[in-house]
């Protein structure tokens, strides 16, 4: 109950815990894990669970919590179910209509009964609603799906992923050898990235085209790049990104650094969206190589996250010889957090970088320590609409 009146400050009462002396840290910290520790020694007592089930409230929260463990165990059943649907092209055949379990049958290439059990799986995993008897339309997460080709080329990809992680217990000791994600994100490997060719950075760049839509909105809808002249996005990949913020600010000035093999992608993608006059091209290695310095504005989009710390201080090191003082720098990619979509982004990431044998999804605190180690001043955090999808962090040369 809220005892002193909604909408009015209500003052400690005498007595009351703000009065108190500071409590010791040390004791603190001892009474919550012992309380932690007997909460624990009751969970796992059979007759404790039995009382519990017995009592409503209690039988309420416990549920709840099976729940959420089950889910967590079976995690791996749900993943396969997406995949089954995104790779038989489910969502893209049901976008926009409405779809008999025969019809879905055919277009997918199953057998009704498949079709059947499939199509209830993915009811379950409310991927699809029901509209009337063996009729099936998209639920929200079912659109969304068909209408982000990008988001069915990442869970596409997982299947990398998925054989990596495979062997669990080894992979977490950290004895994986050389895994498909590594071979796939070819400049992670070896220190001569310059030296990647085309077909090595084709497909990682065209999964980075196609997955930039709802980031780039996101960055878009909480950093206003109409205060600048110029930007210029460094590690831009093939330039969706930057296509998204020349669409939307079309004074402004581009540019794009990247491995030379992805500026000649780069070159063809923002030809084909009528972007290539306003946008200068340069090709090079970003923890070597000269940076342009005469734009006001630099992105480092998905970028930290791919290296460790001693990369991305050279990264960081370099752009901050190169870059003349005042130039504002935005870094925007997964971070970790207290929030629920930081610590689903967290959780995720950390396992694709294990993957990857390079990088980490960093605090943004993290983030701004190594900013502030390279030089760079006044870093500070920008809210984003999306933790899940971006953090952003804003600072100065
Ligand atoms: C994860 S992708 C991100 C691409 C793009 N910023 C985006 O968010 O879609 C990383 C990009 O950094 C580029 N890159 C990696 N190492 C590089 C290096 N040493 N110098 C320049 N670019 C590099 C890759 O070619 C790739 O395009």
């Amino acid at each position: 109950m809220d005892s002193g009146g909604r909408g009015l400050q209500a003052r400690p009462p005498v007595g009351s815990a703000s009065d108190m002396p500071e409590p010791d840290q040390g004791a603190l910290r001892a009474l919550l894990t012992a309380a932690r520790l007997w909460r624990n020694r009751q969970i796992a007592s059979p007759r404790f669970r039995a009382l519990v089930s017995r009592l409503p409230l209690l039988r309420i929260i416990a549920n709840r919590k099976a729940n959420q463990l089950f889910r967590l165990t079976t995690g791996f059943v749900h993943t396969q179910i997406l995949s089954a649907c995104v790779r038989l092209g489910l969502f893209e055949i049901l976008d926009g209509r409405v779809l008999s379990t025969a019809a879905l049958a055919s277009r997918c290439g199953l057998g009704p009964d498949p079709m059947r059990r499939l199509l209830d799986q993915a009811l379950r995993l409310e991927l699809v609603v029901s509209a009337g008897p063996d009729r099936w339309m998209l639920s929200d997460a079912g659109t969304v799906l068909a209408a982000d080709r990008g988001l069915r080329e990442m869970i596409r990809h997982h299947d990398m992923l998925y054989r990596d992680i495979g062997d669990a217990s080894a992979f977490w000791r950290g004895d994986v050898g050389e895994t498909e994600l590594r071979q796939y994100w070819a400049y992670v490997r070896g220190d001569k990235p310059a030296e990647i060719d085309n077909a090595q950075a084709a497909p990682y760049s065209a999964l980075m085209r196609e997955s930039q839509a709802m980031l780039a909105d996101c960055i878009l809808a909480s950093h206003d790049f109409s205060q600048y002249g110029s930007v210029l996005d460094i590690g831009g990949g093939e330039g969706a990104f930057l296509g998204a913020v020349g669409a939307r600010h079309p004074s402004l000035k581009l540019g794009l650094f990247d491995l030379p093999a992805v500026t000649d992608l780069a070159g063809r993608h923002l030809r084909d969206r009528g972007l290539l006059d306003r946008c200068t091209l340069y090709a090079g290695d970003f923890t070597r190589d000269l940076i342009p310095a005469e734009q006001d504005c630099v992105t480092l989009v998905r970028i930290l996250c791919d290296h460790d710390d001693d990369r991305v201080l050279k990264i960081l090191g370099n752009l901050h010889t190169h870059l003349k003082p005042g130039t504002r720098l935005v870094v925007a990619e997964a971070m970790a957090g207290a929030s629920e979509g930081a610590n689903l982004a967290a959780i995720y990431f950390t396992t694709y970088f294990t993957a990857m044998g390079s990088g980490r999804c960093r605090t943004e605190a993290e983030i701004m320590a190594l900013l502030t180690r390279s030089g760079f001043q006044n870093a500070r955090v920008a809210a984003t609409a999306n933790p899940l999808l971006a953090g952003l962090i804003v600072a100065s040369r």
